[in-house]
């Protein structure tokens, strides 16, 4: 090992790295050090640096919460708003939604690369059975949504997939396997964000995963900027003469995926970033606020958040911060460039990180409370360079039933179940019936919303037992 090397660690007082270091075999030794090499060290220490006071843009809300100067959202559509105008307006972003893929102007950004520590999974995410029929996993559902959309557009809909190196292998032999899933591999790129290391929350020294092994973790889902300009996707997607890219995150199988509104509201607003919001369920939800701040539309998440602002309360007993983050955006890809790749802020979160002691040691060690801190970047902080933030109100049981946790609220279990319930509402709103004890999944290529259903099946028709509309069922109504 190079002097330059250890005095490059002693300098940032992470030198523990290397005690007993000796004593690894020459393979994991040269891995080691190699991943040592790898680390930009003086951009650890900045992070450490700034220390673990709130979040600046948490403390800036929480003043204004405090202050009773919140103002409302501006650009805000709201989907609950009924009436003719309403829909006029729908139908308006609607059209253009659709020429907007018809021109092939549209790619979709799925991002992967979460560890998914709280569900408690140890494959990717996107390999989960979600779908409460067909079994059908994330990533199958959303490709035949992609090719859905691609063929009723008469254009292909290219699909960018952001993993990280805790679920790359794993998702791209997944693809790879399932010939992905029909869609023209020339459509499909799957990329890989960044890693940085973990420390140990009270000290900041850099925690050991394995002995030879420093503890990294993905960057945040904000890792998405330096990775597309790492893999020259940015260029990729001019080239193609893509402008506009619809983004969600893996673990939301009820993402309207491109729906065509939100791509029309987004263009028709002038925004260079639109969000999906639902509005909050209680003051404890583990869901980003959306609220004005200074001027500007922008995204707290949770853990920044401090619980009293969290719970505060309007006059009429409702959250003052009511919109929750569905993380499902739409981004105008020249924004993007404008941003560049490494102007986006890091969070610190609070974890359990299991590790281990030294290069010596035999036994991991698992906390049992949040012991180190990872540094992350929110894809959301965009809306700090944007000047149009629109926010686009959604029913949360049509369009957000993420999987986040082993059971109960936002797991598994609670998303088949929502699924089953929207795919019913869906049914009924056609006239038909789910009989009793009924499970019925509706697949992509068959409707892809309570519109579509509409004419394709009999008013008065009751279904029943376990059946996936458009893959074992009805073949003669399953053409798109
Ligand atoms: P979460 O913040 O919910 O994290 O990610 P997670 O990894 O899925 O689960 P926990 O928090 O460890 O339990 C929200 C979305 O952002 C992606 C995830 O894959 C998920 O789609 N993500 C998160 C990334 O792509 N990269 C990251 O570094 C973090």
């Amino acid at each position: 090992m190079s002097d330059a090397l250890r005095e490059r660690l002693v300098r940032h007082g992470q030198d523990h790295l290397l005690d007993g270091w000796e004593q690894l075999e020459t393979g994991p030794r040269q891995r080691l050090l190699s991943q040592i090499e790898s680390i930009d060290w003086a951009g650890l220490e900045q992070r450490l640096a700034a220390g673990d006071s709130l979040d600046p843009l948490a403390a800036r809300l929480e003043q204004i919460v405090a202050s009773g100067q919140l103002s409302g959202l501006p650009h805000l559509i709201r989907q609950a708003g009924a009436g003719e105008a309403a829909t006029e307006s729908r139908r308006a972003a609607e059209e253009t939604g659709r020429q907007m893929l018809a021109s092939g102007r549209v790619a979709v950004i799925t991002v992967a690369g979460g560890r998914g520590t709280r569900l408690g999974w140890d494959r990717p995410k996107g390999l989960l059975p979600v779908m409460p029929v067909s079994g059908r996993t994330c990533f199958e559902h959303f490709a035949a949504t992609i090719r859905t959309r691609g063929r009723r557009a008469g254009r292909r809909l290219p699909w960018l997939v952001m993993t990280s190196p805790a679920t790359h292998a794993d998702t791209l032999a997944y693809f790879r396997e399932q010939k992905h899933f029909g869609l023209d591999p020339d459509d499909v790129v799957v990329f890989q964000q960044g890693v940085l290391p973990v420390v140990d929350a009270g000290t900041g020294r850099v925690l050991l995963s394995a002995p030879g092994e420093v503890a990294q973790s993905p960057d945040g889902h904000g890792g998405l900027l330096e990775a597309l300009w790492t893999a020259g996707l940015l260029e990729w997607l001019k080239d193609r003469e893509i402008d506009t890219l619809f983004y969600h995150q893996v673990d939301n199988p009820a993402v309207a995926l491109a729906a065509p509104d939100v791509l029309g509201w987004h263009r028709l607003g002038r925004a260079q970033v639109t969000t999906r919001v639902v509005a909050r369920r209680s003051a404890e939800e583990s869901l980003g606020v959306v609220a004005l701040v200074d001027g500007k539309v922008r995204i707290v998440e949770y853990s920044d958040l401090p619980a009293r602002t969290a719970a505060a309360t309007a006059a009429d007993g409702s959250l003052l911060l009511w919109a929750g983050n569905t993380a499902v955006h739409v981004f105008d890809r020249e924004f993007l460039e404008g941003v560049g790749s490494a102007a986006l802020p890091f969070h610190r979160v609070h974890r359990i990180v299991p590790h281990v002691t030294s290069h010596a040691a035999e036994e991991l060690v698992i906390p049992t409370a949040a012991n180190a801190v990872q540094f992350e970047r929110f894809v959301f902080d965009l809306l700090a360079f944007a000047d149009v933030g629109l926010v686009v109100e959604s029913d949360r049981g049509s369009e957000f039933l993420p999987v986040k946790r082993a059971s109960g609220e936002d797991s598994l279990e609670s998303a088949r179940s929502g699924l089953l319930q929207l795919y019913g509402r869906w049914l009924e709103a056609a006239g038909a019936r789910i009989g009793k004890g009924a499970r019925v999944e509706i697949a992509p290529e068959w409707a892809l919303t309570a519109e579509d259903v509409q004419g394709k099946i009999e008013p008065g028709s009751v279904l029943e037992g376990s059946v996936v509309l458009g893959l074992d069922t009805m073949p003669d109504q399953a053409a798109d």
